[in-house]
């Protein structure tokens, strides 16, 4: 299995996001899901503080207690690598050394666990010197709360900024970034932020990489998206340009024998510096799908023709 950056976690090339629990996914459903993630090999989980607030009636946290009623009726914490986050709730926002430890030990009492495997500044909060932030994260780890430090959503710079705090404080280093990456949205993580991926051994885990599931192939119209629950986040994808991407990934998927789905997540796990791409399901039986992509070989030849569909994609949006 790859490891991520330099945390020495070995990660199943398929890591599950877990945004749709108790939004999209009942409790039931999402222990299902679980269940079968593992079954079949899978071990990171990605969870934030903040998921899944935006569905009626919930306040965040409910994925983190999904989780954790799973973990404590399996047994099995050992099992998975937990991933989850801070900064990104709308009632906590931000990077102070206050809400980062109290956001830390709330999802903790959430997952039932004792410690995270990995914490993840979920957005950059430049309002909070660097160094307030970089040293609570630190504690965490000093605590044994924390076991690898990783960013999400943070610009090329941040990130190198971070990066030489933490070398400078002697503080623990980020393992991992996780951007959006997918065949609909490149250009920001190739060319800013991979080159400091690799230059600081971080390893990539890419979100939404199915394109909040446009990549699937399931919509053939803007009208299929419309009242869906993530219809809303469909919307620059229903164009021509974007139905091109789905008609060449349909076309490999074809020959291989395969799932768009699978296809899709086989190119982005592909890509230099990745360790796996995160993607969620709203029911279990939408999961073979994406645990087919960790062992999918594409072609040289097909992986050129999904990554000149995706450019066109991008000139059109230009
Ligand atoms: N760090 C961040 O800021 C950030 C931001 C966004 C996401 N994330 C993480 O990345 C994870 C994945 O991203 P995402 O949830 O945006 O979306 P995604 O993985 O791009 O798309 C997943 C959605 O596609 C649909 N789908 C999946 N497999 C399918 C199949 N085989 N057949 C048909 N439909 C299928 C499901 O939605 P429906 O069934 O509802 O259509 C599923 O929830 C999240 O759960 C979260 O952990 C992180």
């Amino acid at each position: 299995m790859p490891v991520l950056g330099s945390s020495g976690l070995d990660v199943f090339p398929l890591a599950l996001g877990t945004n749709t629990f108790r939004w999209t996914a009942s409790t039931a459903e999402s222990h299902r899901i679980l269940d079968a993630f593992v079954e079949r090999g899978g071990n990171f989980l990605d969870t934030a503080d903040v998921y899944s607030v935006w569905a009626p009636g919930n306040s965040g946290g409910e994925s983190e207690s999904v989780i954790g009623e799973w973990l404590a009726s399996r047994g099995n914490r050992e099992r998975v690598i937990i991933a989850t986050k801070v900064s990104g709730h709308p009632a906590f926002p931000g990077l102070t050394a206050d809400n980062i430890t109290a956001g830390a030990e709330r999802s903790l009492k959430r997952l039932r666990t004792d410690h995270l495997d990995v914490y993840y500044a979920h957005v950059d909060d430049p309002a909070t010197p660097l160094e307030e932030t970089v040293a609570a994260f630190d504690r965490l780890v000093q605590r044994g709360l924390v076991r690898h430090v990783a960013l999400s959503n943070y610009t090329a710079d941040r990130v190198q900024e971070w990066v030489d705090v933490a070398h400078d404080l002697g503080a623990a280093p980020p393992v991992s970034l996780q951007p959006h990456y997918n065949l609909l949205a490149r250009t920001g993580f190739e060319r800013d932020l991979r080159p400091v991926a690799e230059r600081n051994d971080l390893g990539v885990l890419p979100y939404s990489g199915l394109a909040s599931g446009f990549l699937t192939g399931k919509y053939r119209s803007a009208a299929d998206a419309a009242g869906t629950a993530r219809g809303a986040l469909l919307g620059d994808y229903l164009t021509g340009a974007g139905f091109a991407v789905v008609r060449e990934l349909e076309a490999v998927a074809s020959e291989l024998e395969a799932e768009p789905a699978t296809v899709a997540l086989a190119w982005l796990r592909s890509r230099p510096t990745v360790v796996a791409p995160i993607a969620s399901v709203s029911a279990v039986d939408q999961l073979d799908a994406l645990l087919a992509s960790a062992s999918l070989e594409l072609t040289p030849a097909q992986d050129e023709r999904l990554t000149t569909a995706s450019d066109s994609f991008a000139a059109a949006l230009t």
